[in-house]
Formats: C-alpha cells, structure tokens, sequence
C-alpha cells in the first residue's frame, strides 16, 4: 500500500492496513461525488446559461430519478456506517489472553512496564504476532498514546485507565507519540517502538533482572500494611483477595462492579465511594501516597493472588 501512496505512514499491523483500505475507500468516494458534482456544475452553467435560455421552464417530476439519487447514497453510507464501525469495534477491543503491558505518561516521558519485570521509558519493546494490550494511566496531566504505524492513538488521563491494543507484524523500530499538547516539552515527548521477532523479544526480556510487578506488588503489599486486614486472619476486616479478580463485588450500596484494575485504583484512591456489602470500615485512603507504578505492582499482585491463599 505505501508505496503507491507514500504520503501514508507505513503499516505495521492488520489493524492498521483495514483502518487505511477504510480511509481509500471514503477518500475515492468523496473524491468521485466531488468530481462529478463539480462537472455537473460547470456543464449545466454552460448548456443553461442565461443568453440561451432567457425564459425559465418548469421542470418535470421524475419519481424514478428521485428515489434513485436517494437509494443510492443511503447504501453507500450504509457500507461506510457497518465498515466503519467494524473496524473501531475491533481495533477497540482486545482479543482475549491478549499480552498485558503498563505505560504510565507524565510530563514529559513515557514509562513501560512489562509484567516480566522489564521497565523501559520512552521506548516500547513488543514482540511479533502478538496480540498485545496497553493499559494507560497518567501521573498528571492529560497526554495522548499514538502509535502511527498501528493506527492507534488513545488519550491518557490521569486517574483512571485507558486501553488499546495492537497486533504488530513487521519488525522494525517505529515512532512513538504523545499527541495531545501537555506543556512545555510535549514535543519532546516521543520514543519508539520496536517490533521484534518472539525469541529476540524472549532474549531481550532475559536481559536484565529488574523486579516483576507481581513481586514489587507484594512488597508493597506488607510494607503499606494492606497484609494486616487482607491477611488471612483478619476476615472480619476485609475481604481476603484470592481469585476476586474478574468477579463481581457487591458494594454496601447495592451495586455489583466487576473486580477488575479499575476497581483496585479506586479502592486505594476513593475508598468512600466504593465502601463493599459486609465490611464497616473504608479501606484507608492511599491517595498521594503511592505512585502509578506502585500501584500497578499492586495491581498485578492482587491479580496473582489464588483463591483461600494470600501467599
Ligand atoms: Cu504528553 Cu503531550
């Protein structure tokens, strides 16, 4: 595709070649109705210029003509509605057992996490053929992930968790951006990505022995004394969280929300809110005392955790 119209960036996942065969399709359809609107106008101010036709006739009805100009630009925004919708759809939504990865923006870099243990900012290691999910928060301000050659940009917003995911298919070493002016050094807030082939990305990982979230969650999880009301022990306090992740929680307000990483976020953020059926006390507020990627080590402990053991 690219070569043919080298003002597109290049594509570097299937996602990206539907989002582009989407854009050709509009972009030659737009250009054939302009095209054709504009000639029409231009040979009518011609054969029916004034000096020709000095006295205006009537024009007659035609039913067939009128349901025919209107039939058809229906089916065609029909296709462009269902095509279009197909393709978000699915660029939106993760296939399941998608890979999961952690980028945490703030001003003015990007940090990644991978649950193997390898951090890494401002450049994204993933590997090839795999469907990998993004999950973003931001530190402060309101940045935006855009990966271009997968077509994919996805606002990052402070408190809470955005996603986006992607399957790449071409090795290589891409741009990487922060597409939403969040100060003085936005522009200066770019990195790569770099597709590699799954050994080499197995090899890269092996690389260097930087502590895996599920371990630093668990850390975390004694030196902030979650463990004294989580503990096994302690049941009246707090529910123990083995295997609650995926399932529902009932709220002392008679809400069911889904355990899930948003939910963890707000239980340490906004305790108040989220008060579950059962327990009198509120979690204590964590707000400001733990960083985005404490709390996403948190996160991946407590998604660790098996049900009727906290190890
Ligand atoms: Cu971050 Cu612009």
């Amino acid at each position: 595709m690219e070569r043919w119209v080298p003002l597109f960036p290049i594509s570097a996942s299937p996602q990206a070649d539907r989002v582009d065969h989407l854009l050709y399709f509009l972009i030659i359809v737009c250009g054939f109705f302009a095209l054709l609107i504009f000639t029409l106008i231009i040979f009518f101010s011609v054969r029916y210029r004034r000096s020709r036709h000095p006295v205006a006739e009537p024009t007659q009805k035609s039913l067939g003509l009128e349901l025919f100009w209107t039939a058809v630009p229906f089916m065609i925004t029909v296709v462009m509605f269902t095509w279009g919708s197909k393709v978000y759809m699915d660029g939106e939504t993760p296939p399941r057992g998608a890979q999961d990865i952690y980028v945490v923006g703030k001003q003015w870099m990007w940090k990644v996490q991978h649950p193997e243990g390898r951090r890494e900012i401002n450049e994204l290691h993933v590997p090839e053929d795999t469907a990998i999910k993004v999950t973003l928060t931001s530190e402060d301000v309101i940045h935006s992930f855009f990966i271009p050659v997968f077509r994919m940009k996805q606002d990052v917003v402070p408190g809470e968790y955005r996603t986006l995911w992607f399957r790449a298919n071409r090795p290589g070493t891409y741009h990487l951006f922060c597409a939403e002016y969040c100060g003085t050094n936005h522009s200066k807030m770019i990195g790569s990505v770099s597709v590699m082939r799954v050994d080499e990305y197995q090899a890269w990982l092996a690389g260097a022995n930087d502590m895996q979230p599920e371990e630093a969650g668990a850390k975390l999880f004694v030196a902030y004394d979650c463990i004294n009301c989580h503990g096994t022990g302690q049941q009246k306090r707090a529910p123990t969280l083995g295997g609650l992740y995926g399932t529902y929680v009932l709220l002392a307000d008679g809400r069911r929300v889904l355990f899930d990483e948003e939910y963890i976020r707000s239980q340490l953020m906004d305790p108040g809110s989220w008060r579950v059926a059962g327990f009198e006390a509120d979690m204590p507020l964590f707000k400001g005392q733990l960083t985005e990627e404490q709390i996403i080590d948190l996160i991946a402990y407590v998604k660790s955790l098996t049900p009727g053991a906290l190890r």
